[in-house]
């Protein structure tokens, strides 16, 4: 099937969300472990498209969008909007405590809390922080994975950042999600920081 990459438009977003749930787990499909299919989409996907939605590409085969690279230019200034415009409305949608009869699975409990999490801690940011201010998000359905399509989304984002004069690009990958791993060492990522569950990983730009 040929896979288009392009610039993501409002059109897209229901697929954000879903391809969201559906590479969830991990890189797997989480639409089990969800009672509300949009819960993670409300923070790894939808944000980005009205954040910046210049810096937000689909992937598109058979006419419908079926995996997005999304990225923010500068972690700071977004979590910063996250905190003040995205998050409030959200936060008190999915109140805690949650209604227990709405929680499908500990994921789903762990991404309410996600919400109420700030996004301005108190400490300073580690010391990669200001070489590798963009960070991003990729998601592919299995249809188009391994194909090349998570390469030619990262070389659309990558040459959009560098036009930018932006330095660098971070992300959060879970510790078992070994294929991403992989797929983000053949980009050129190396590890920033390893958290309990969590490597952050980084690229520095061309400039
Ligand atoms: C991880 C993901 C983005 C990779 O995209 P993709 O289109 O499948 O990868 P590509 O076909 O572009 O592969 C690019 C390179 O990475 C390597 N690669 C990709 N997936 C790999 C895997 N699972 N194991 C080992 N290498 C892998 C390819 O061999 C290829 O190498 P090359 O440059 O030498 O040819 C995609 O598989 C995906 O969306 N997975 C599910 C969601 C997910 O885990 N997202 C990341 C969350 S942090």
């Amino acid at each position: 099937m040929a896979v288009l990459v392009r610039p993501a438009c409002g059109p897209d977003l229901p697929y954000f969300y879903e391809i969201c749930l559906k590479t969830g787990d991990a890189g797997k499909d989480a639409s089990g472990l969800f009672y509300d299919p949009f819960l993670l989409g409300q923070y790894y996907s939808a944000p980005y498209f009205f954040y910046d939605q210049r810096l937000c590409f689909v992937a598109e085969a058979g006419g419908i969008p079926q995996g997005y690279i999304l990225a923010a230019q500068e972690t700071r200034a977004f979590n910063l909007w996250m905190e003040q415009v995205w998050l409030p409305p959200l936060r008190r949608r999915y109140p805690e405590p949650y209604p227990g009869e709405r929680i499908q699975s500990p994921a789903e409990g762990q991404a309410v809390s996600l919400l109420h999490r700030s996004l301005l801690p108190a400490d300073p940011p580690p010391r990669w922080w200001s070489s590798y201010p963009a960070h991003l998000h990729i998601d592919l359905l299995p249809a188009i994975q391994g194909q090349g399509v998570g390469k030619a989304l990262m070389h659309s984002l990558f040459t959009a950042l560098e036009r930018r004069g932006c330095p660098g690009v971070h992300l959060g990958v879970g510790k078992a999600n070994t294929g991403a791993i992989a797929f983000y060492g053949k980009r050129g990522f190396s590890v920033l920081q390893e958290q309990e569950q969590v490597l952050i990983l980084g690229k520095t730009l061309p400039k």
